[in-house]
């Protein structure tokens, strides 16, 4: 069987990022998160302008610049997680047109959790993993269990961006879901347990899947 290609959805802070990488290890597919690499290139010239000024006020990078980086990541890939995308129905259209998935998983959260934690989550400066200040502690403050690298905080996970962020999802992400639950397609997974326990109905929803 070829790898499995997996598209996960969620609102900022669902846990994408965190089960997408047991997802990418357990599978062993490409993490494809047009997030991680709009930071990369935050500050890439583009006719749009750049990444940053939109990321730091947690509104949507315009379309053509995160579909060249996802049509580039997908033609590499054998299997894949895609996280972060398609975030409005624009790019839910572009992502049917150039792959087709085997399962669409939706983290379910509510929006009242997501807030707490966003602003709890620190990121490693050197290796990108992920902690929270309170729900995975690293073991020695501010140091990252893997690699020792400083934690920072992500530009966009201060309260105030977050809010907007919540709404751009509200507004463009909530019609993708309903898009995809509209085609059938759609898989439900409460993202409220811990994340062990996320990560075993996630991949019980892969194994029926694929
Ligand atoms: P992006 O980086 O994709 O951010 P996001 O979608 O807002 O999601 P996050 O990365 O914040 O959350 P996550 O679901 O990955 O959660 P995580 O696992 O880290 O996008 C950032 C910006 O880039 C956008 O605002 C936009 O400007 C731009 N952009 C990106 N894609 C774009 C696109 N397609 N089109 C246009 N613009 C685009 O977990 C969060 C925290 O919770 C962590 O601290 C973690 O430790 C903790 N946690 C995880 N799981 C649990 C659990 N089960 N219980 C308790 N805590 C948990
Ligand atoms: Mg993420
Ligand atoms: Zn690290």
């Amino acid at each position: 069987m070829s790898q499995p290609k997996i598209l996960l959805l969620g609102p900022p802070g669902a846990g994408k990022g965190t089960q997408s990488k047991n997802i990418a290890e357990t599978y062993d597919v490409d993490h494809v998160t047009t997030g991680d690499a709009l930071r990369a290139n935050k500050d890439m010239e583009t006719e749009h302008g750049t990444p940053r000024s939109f990321m730091e006020a947690g509104e949507l990078v315009p379309d053509p610049v995160v579909n060249e980086i996802v049509q580039a990541a997908l033609e590499d890939a054998d299997g894949f997680v895609l996280d972060g995308y398609p975030r409005n129905l624009s790019q839910a259209e572009y992502l049917d047109d150039i792959t087709d998935l085997d399962l669409v998983a939706l983290l379910d959260v509510d929006h009242g959790e997501l807030v707490d934690r966003l602003t709890g989550r620190r990121v490693c400066s050197e290796c990108g993993a992920n902690y929270h200040v309170e729900f995975s502690p690293p073991e020695e403050e501010g140091v990252c269990d893997e690699c020792g690298g400083e934690l920072i905080q992500r530009d966009d996970d201060n309260e105030e961006t977050v809010k907007e962020r919540l709404n751009v999802f509200d507004e463009n992400t909530q019609p993708v879901i309903d898009y995809y639950d509209d085609e059938g397609e759609l898989v439900r997974i409460d993202g409220e347990g811990t994340p062990d326990e996320v990560w075993a109905d996630l991949q019980a929803a892969i194994e029926d899947a694929v």
